[in-house]
């Protein structure tokens, strides 16, 4: 199997980008692999900290290891927003693929230092990192009642993501342009700041990160793609879908107890989400 850091490059060079898709169940694995093999596409499992902390980080790189063999597929498995060394160091030491460290949060200084030590663990084992610089913020989880509106503090600064770049070595740079965790009610949030983009793009050479996927409008995913983003994270419309689509499940089947009797419709809608993206990630019809 080819590595990550192929198919980082792949799809640098070739304008496409690779989804991370978010998941704290196995159902909902179920339906990420369901598009994955559908589309014959590589993809990379999300866990967050408190994911990966209800999943097992052990129990995630037994699953992905089992995948792997029984589908033949590209699966990666990633540790997203890692807030500590410590943390991300042990989803290294367990088998993760790759580790997000998420030091945008603390000063540039800081944030260099940690992502430093995680990238010199990292090289040892062949592991990719993903630094931040500029702040995504908000919820995973929520649905928002008003518009977002990045705050232009909130933006990643051009000088500052080079600097980083420059002295931490990471491989992937995720970068805040203006998408957000989380969607609001109206299900669209066109909030992409292609200009701030371009201009990270024309100073930074390497593969760029967006978080906050979900609820963003195709057009400007692909537009956001062609200035040099290459892997994509969705996880509150995979979650939304999941379960949407359960809750109302058990409220028609009120009597219905039998898990792989109420599941299947769930994992179908998961399934439909993530084809959905891969297909627009990846340019296929
Ligand atoms: P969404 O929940 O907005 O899709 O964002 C996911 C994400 O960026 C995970 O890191």
């Amino acid at each position: 199997m080819k590595t990550l850091k192929y198919y980082f490059a792949k799809a640098k060079k070739e304008k496409w980008a690779i989804g991370q898709f978010n998941f704290s169940d196995w159902s909902q694995v179920r339906g990420i692999l369901a598009a994955a093999q559908n589309l014959k596409s590589p993809v990379i499992l999300g866990t967050s900290e408190g994911e990966s902390k209800f999943v097992g980080l052990q129990e995630a790189v037994a699953m992905r290891n089992v995948l792997r063999k029984k589908t033949g597929l590209p699966i990666f498995l990633n540790l997203d927003h890692g807030k500590s060394f410590e943390y991300v160091k042990e989803a290294m030491d367990t088998g993760y693929d790759m580790v997000h460290f998420d030091g945008s949060k603390l000063p540039l200084e800081e944030n260099i230092k940690i992502s430093k030590k995680v990238v010199a663990y990292a090289k040892r084992k062949g592991i990719v990192v993903e630094g931040e610089v500029g702040r995504i913020g908000t919820d995973a989880s929520k649905l928002y009642t008003e518009k977002f509106q990045i705050k232009e503090e909130d933006l990643t600064q051009v000088k500052d993501a080079e600097l980083y770049v420059k002295k931490t070595g990471v491989d992937v740079l995720a970068v805040s342009v203006g998408t957000f965790h989380g969607m609001d009610v109206t299900g669209v949030s066109p909030n992409l700041r292609m200009d701030r983009l371009r201009e990270i793009k024309n100073k930074i050479e390497l593969p760029l990160v967006l978080h906050g996927g979900s609820g963003t409008p195709d057009q400007d995913i692909k537009e956001a793609i062609k200035l040099g983003i290459c892997k994509i994270n969705i996880n509150t419309e995979t979650r939304l879908a999941f379960s949407n689509t359960l809750r109302k499940k058990l409220e028609i089947d009120k009597d219905e107890i039998v898990p792989y009797k109420y599941l299947p419709e769930a994992i179908e809608a998961c399934r439909q989400v993530v084809e959905k993206y891969i297909k627009l990630f990846t340019n296929k019809g």
